[in-house]
């Protein structure tokens, strides 16, 4: 286990994918029965802007900084309002803290964090909070485990850092056998985009299980190249009614922020080919 994501917490691919976890989490608070989300790949929950891991490589400042530096964008809004807080003293929200600071009394949060020190710093930036269980446990094992949730509505979000291979099939593997206990559950899966297919493998587990009903969101820098990171996307199963508008009008807002060749890119029920 190599990945740390101080090294990139706030960058491009964050705000996006963060910007999406905002929305879904305001349609889950919409209705005033509790609401479960499992976060199988937590990270440590809250990072340092001005830790040695994120000037090294100066991805949050090329990402929310930038964000946070252009004209307002109304379609940013709601992901703004929940993340300025935190930046205003100098840390970013990870994925938890950002679910976190959406619970209402009630609701719950499970993460998962494998690596010993990042499942360490989660467990300490949690501690005092009920809501919030943290498990130092593989989130691909936990999640066919803790759903489906008493509370019957809610969200998975599988965020893993696609070190191995292996990955984009552990996580097709995992929606389906997650989907199989839960068929009404939000599920989320974060994939990058380089030039290796990781969504078309996801898609492909998804649609050989007969789950058809999903959406692809991507926002991309710029052009895959096969050499750099170009953005990343979400694969989502049973999305909220207008999400897709949503993260649309969010992601053409950044795509304006960042400028040039930036992109989002929407689709509805993709067929993989
Ligand atoms: C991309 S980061 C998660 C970022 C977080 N979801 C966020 O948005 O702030 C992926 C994390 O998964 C952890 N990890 C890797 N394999 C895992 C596994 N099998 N189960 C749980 N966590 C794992 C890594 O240590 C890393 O902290």
């Amino acid at each position: 286990m190599n990945y740390r994501h101080a090294f990139h917490a706030g960058n491009h691919i964050d705000v996006f994918k963060h910007a999406a976890l905002v929305l879904l989490l305001e349609h889950l608070r919409r209705k005033a029965k509790p609401f479960f989300v499992l976060d199988t790949h937590g990270g440590t929950g809250l990072y340092d802007l001005a830790a040695p891991e994120a000037e090294r490589t100066g991805e949050a400042a090329d990402g929310i900084g930038r964000v946070l530096a252009a004209a307002p964008e109304p379609d940013l809004a709601p992901y703004l309002d929940r993340i300025r807080p935190f930046v205003d003293r100098g840390r970013y929200p990870g994925s938890p803290a950002i679910t976190a600071g959406m619970l209402r009394d009630g609701d719950r949060l499970a993460v998962c964090e494998l690596h010993p020190e990042d499942a360490a710093a989660l467990r300490g930036n949690f501690r005092g909070d009920a809501r919030v269980a943290v498990h130092h446990r593989d989130g691909y094992e936990a999640l066919p485990a803790l759903v489906p949730p008493p509370e019957r509505r809610g969200l998975v979000l599988v965020d893993p850092p696609y070190e191995s291979r292996q990955e984009a099939d552990r996580v097709g593997r995992a929606l389906v056998a997650g989907l199989g206990k839960w068929a009404t559950g939000i599920f989320a899966a974060w994939y990058p985009v380089k030039a290796d297919g990781i969504a078309r493998t996801i898609l492909h587990h998804l649609h050989a299980a007969g789950i058809g009903d999903c959406l692809q969101a991507e926002f991309l820098r710029h052009p895959p190249d096969g050499l750099r990171l170009a953005g990343g996307g979400l694969v989502i199963v049973n999305p909220p009614w207008r999400f897709d508008q949503e993260i649309g009008r969010a992601g053409a807002a950044l795509a304006r922020i960042f400028g040039g060749p930036a992109a989002c890119t929407i689709r509805q029920r993709p067929i993989p080919g």
